[in-house]
């Protein structure tokens, strides 16, 4: 009778134990399972939430910033040191008031008096009203950092052509001579009264050689006063090697 009343007390001694040990072992994986959750999405959460604090009219300036590449002669975000012939954004940018932002970049500031320099294009047949609000914000904005406005990557080792191709993507001349260099962007004041092809029988005819698209590219052509579009300047921009690579590419468009 003791010896079972003994037992019998023991047993029930180590069945709480053990239900006890059961449960707090339980109690931790569940605290640690729910901690590691809740750790593990905070992250992205946190990410969601600073990327929604920019405006979505300033990030959209800004991948227009890139995507019309004022960046290649103003800077990444307009802080210049491209060329001394074109000024940075920065400081003057955010002091400008929209008006004189819409004009500049509708209308250019007239070409240079030196031919050999860059000048600001004219950009009114090209960028869309609200495209150059959004330019507006973003400059007024202080050209803030916004995720993902790069450029295009220009691939490494994989020819003058490949490179080419990018660069014409990166330098924006497939905003004004299409894509494939197919033309067709309307210029209605213009002799031609529409952006040229870089392809094509007649344009083949006339650039013949490297030499003569190189020269094009760097010089420029000025075609008149605003609202007609000329061929911006791009001597002092574009190194050399990006040059021959950019006509690689234009040799491999249609001739006919
Ligand atoms: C081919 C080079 C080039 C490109 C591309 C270019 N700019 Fe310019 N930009 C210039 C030059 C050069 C000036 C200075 C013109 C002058 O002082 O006569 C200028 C001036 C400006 C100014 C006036 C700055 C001041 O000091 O008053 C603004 C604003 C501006 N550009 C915005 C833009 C925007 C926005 C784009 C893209 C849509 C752009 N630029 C693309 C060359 C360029
Ligand atoms: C803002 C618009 C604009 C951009 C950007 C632009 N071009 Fe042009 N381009 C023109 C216009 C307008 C002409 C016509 C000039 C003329 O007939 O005198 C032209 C002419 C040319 C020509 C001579 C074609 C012909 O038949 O006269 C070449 C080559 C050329 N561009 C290459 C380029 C390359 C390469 C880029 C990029 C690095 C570029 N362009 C960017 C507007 C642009």
């Amino acid at each position: 009778m003791k010896q079972r009343g003994w037992s019998a007390d023991v047993i029930a001694a180590v069945t709480l134990l053990a239900a006890l040990t059961f449960a707090a072992a339980l109690a931790a994986i569940g605290f640690y399972v729910g901690h590691k959750t809740r750790g593990s999405t905070a992250t992205p959460a946190t990410t969601r939430a600073a990327v929604a604090t920019i405006d979505p009219q300033v990030a959209a300036g800004a991948h227009q910033f890139v995507a019309f590449a004022c960046a290649q002669c103003h800077g990444m975000g307009g802080t210049g040191g491209v060329s001394p012939d074109v000024p940075a954004l920065t400081q003057i940018g955010p002091q400008l008031t929209s008006a004189q932002l819409r004009s500049v970049i509708d209308h250019g500031m007239g070409v240079s008096a030196n031919p050999a320099k860059p000048f600001m294009p004219v950009w009114g047949n090209v960028i869309s009203s609200r495209q150059v609000d959004d330019l507006v914000a973003y400059i007024r904005a202080g050209l803030p950092a916004v995720p993902d406005a790069v450029p295009v990557a220009i691939p490494q080792g994989q020819g003058a052509e490949v490179a080419g191709a990018a660069l014409y993507v990166k330098y924006g001349c497939i905003n004004c001579h299409g894509p494939n260099g197919l033309g067709g962007v309307p210029n209605p004041q213009s002799p031609d009264k529409t952006i040229p092809p870089l392809s094509g029988a007649d344009f083949f005819k006339q650039f013949n050689t490297d030499a003569k698209i190189i020269d094009f590219i760097r010089s420029g052509s000025v075609l008149g006063r605003q609202p007609i579009v000329s061929m911006p300047h791009w001597g002092g921009i574009i190194s050399d090697p990006d040059l021959r690579a950019l006509v690689a590419y234009i040799k491999t468009l249609k001739t006919a």
